[in-house]
C-alpha cells in the first residue's frame, strides 16, 4: 500500500502538526443575561452553568472571563413585564438598567468588545421582534423603533450591534441612523440567516420573551425568521445585508445549519459568526447530565465543528468553560 492515511495520525505530535482547525478563546463570544437589582445570580434551569446576573455580579463574571482570554460578550436584558409595552419604549430609555449596565461595563473594561442584540422582543409586551399591528408583524413601522434602540445602545458604549429581528432593510436603516448620529465606528453583526427554530426555548424562558399567547398575536416568528428548509434564501439575505453595510454575517442556530455556515463562508468576504443557541447547548448538557455523552469531549468537538464548517466567530454559552479548559491545560488547540 503506497497510501496509508493512518501514518499522519500516528502520534499526538504529528496530529498536532497537521491539524487543520484550531479554535482559540479569542474567537468566542460569551452571552450574558442581565437582570435588574442587586445580588442576583440565578441559574437558567435548562442551561446549567448559565446565570441571570445583576450588574455588580456580572462585572465579576466578565473579569473572570477576561482573565481566561474571553474578550467578546453579547448582553441580553430580562425586562420585568411592567416595563414592557407595545412599542418597546423602554428599549431606548437612556436610563434603563440595560444601557446603564453597558456604560458601567465599558467604563470598567474598555478593552472588551461588547455586543448588543437589537430586537423588540425583550421589551415588547407582545414578545415579537417587530411591532405587532392587526395580527401581523409590521416591517417598516418597526424600523424607526429599532433605530432608536440601536442609537441608544451605541451611545451607551456598545461596540457592535446585532440586529436579530429579521425585518427587511434593517441593516441599512440602522447603518444610516448610526452614521447620522455620529456612530460611524459602531459595527453591525447582522443576524443574516436566522431561522424560525425550535432551539431558542431556553433563551426565551431565561428572558421571559416568548410571543404572548393571544388570539390576535402570531404565535410563532415564521413570517420574519427563515424557513429551516431554505439555503438559497440565506444567500439572498447575505447579499442584502452586505450591500446594506453589515460588518459580520451571522448564521443561527449553528449545528443544524452547518451547511449554511459553510455556504456563507464560501460566498462572502465578511467574517462569519455562528450562534450556538440555547437549545443546542441545553441538548448537550442534558445528555451529558444523564451520563449519555462525555462533556469533556463532546463540548470541544461541538465548538470545533462549528469553526471547521466556516464560522470565524462562535457565540456560545460554553465560551467561558472552553477558555477555562484551555487555561488549565486540559484542552489543547
Ligand atoms: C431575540 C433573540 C433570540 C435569540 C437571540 N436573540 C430569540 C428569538 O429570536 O426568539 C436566541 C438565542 C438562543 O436561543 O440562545 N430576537
Amino acid at each position: 500500500m503506497l497510501q496509508r492515511p493512518r501514518r499522519n495520525r500516528r502520534s499526538a505530535a504529528i496530529r498536532g502538526m497537521i491539524r487543520e482547525t484550531r479554535l482559540s478563546p479569542s474567537q468566542l463570544v460569551q452571552p450574558l443575561f442581565l437582570v435588574p437589582g442587586k445580588g442576583v445570580k440565578t441559574e437558567v434551569p435548562s442551561l446549567p452553568g448559565t446565570y441571570r446576573w445583576s450588574i455588580e455580579l456580572m462585572l465579576e463574571e466578565i473579569d473572570a472571563c477576561q482573565n481566561l482570554g474571553i474578550n467578546n460578550f453579547i448582553l441580553f436584558p430580562a425586562v420585568p413585564d411592567e416595563l414592557k409595552d407595545k412599542v418597546a419604549t423602554y428599549s431606548y430609555d437612556p436610563q434603563n438598567f440595560y444601557l446603564q449596565a453597558a456604560r458601567t461595563i465599558k467604563e470598567r473594561f474598555p478593552a472588551i468588545c461588547l455586543i448588543s442584540d437589537v430586537a423588540m422582543d425583550p421589551y415588547s409586551i407582545d414578545g415579537h421582534d417587530g411591532l405587532v399591528g392587526e395580527g401581523q408583524i409590521l416591517n417598516d413601522p418597526s424600523l424607526p423603533i429599532l433605530a432608536k434602540m440601536a442609537v441608544a445602545q451605541a451611545e451607551a458604549g456598545f461596540d457592535v450591534l446585532g440586529p436579530s429581528d429579521m425585518m427587511d432593510g434593517r441593516v441599512g436603516y440602522l447603518r444610516e441612523a448610526l452614521d447620522a448620529a455620529g456612530f460611524t465606528q459602531t459595527g453591525i453583526m447582522s443576524y443574516t440567516a436566522k431561522y424560525a427554530s425550535a432551539f431558542y426555548g431556553p433563551f426565551r424562558a431565561a428572558l421571559d420573551s416568548a410571543p404572548r399567547e393571544d388570539a390576535d398575536i402570531p404565535k410563532d416568528k415564521k413570517t420574519y425568521q427563515m424557513d429551516p428548509a431554505n439555503a438559497q434564501e440565506a444567500l439572498r439575505e447575505a447579499r442584502l445585508d452586505t450591500a446594506e453595510g453589515a460588518d459580520f454575517l451571522m448564521v443561527k442556530p449553528a449545528l443544524n445549519y452547518l451547511d449554511i455556515i459553510a455556504l456563507l463562508k464560501y460566498e462572502s468576504e465578511l467574517p462569519i459568526a455562528a450562534y450556538h443557541v440555547s437549545g443546542e447547548c441545553a441538548m448537550l448538557l442534558a445528555a451529558c447530565g444523564n451520563g449519555w455523552l462525555d462533556y469533556e469531549q463532546a463540548m470541544p468537538e461541538t465548538l470545533l465543528s462549528i469553526h471547521r464548517a466556516g464560522a470565524d466567530v462562535i457565540i456560545t454559552y460554553f465560551a467561558k468553560d472552553y477558555a477555562q479548559r484551555v487555561h488549565d491545560g486540559r484542552l489543547k488547540y
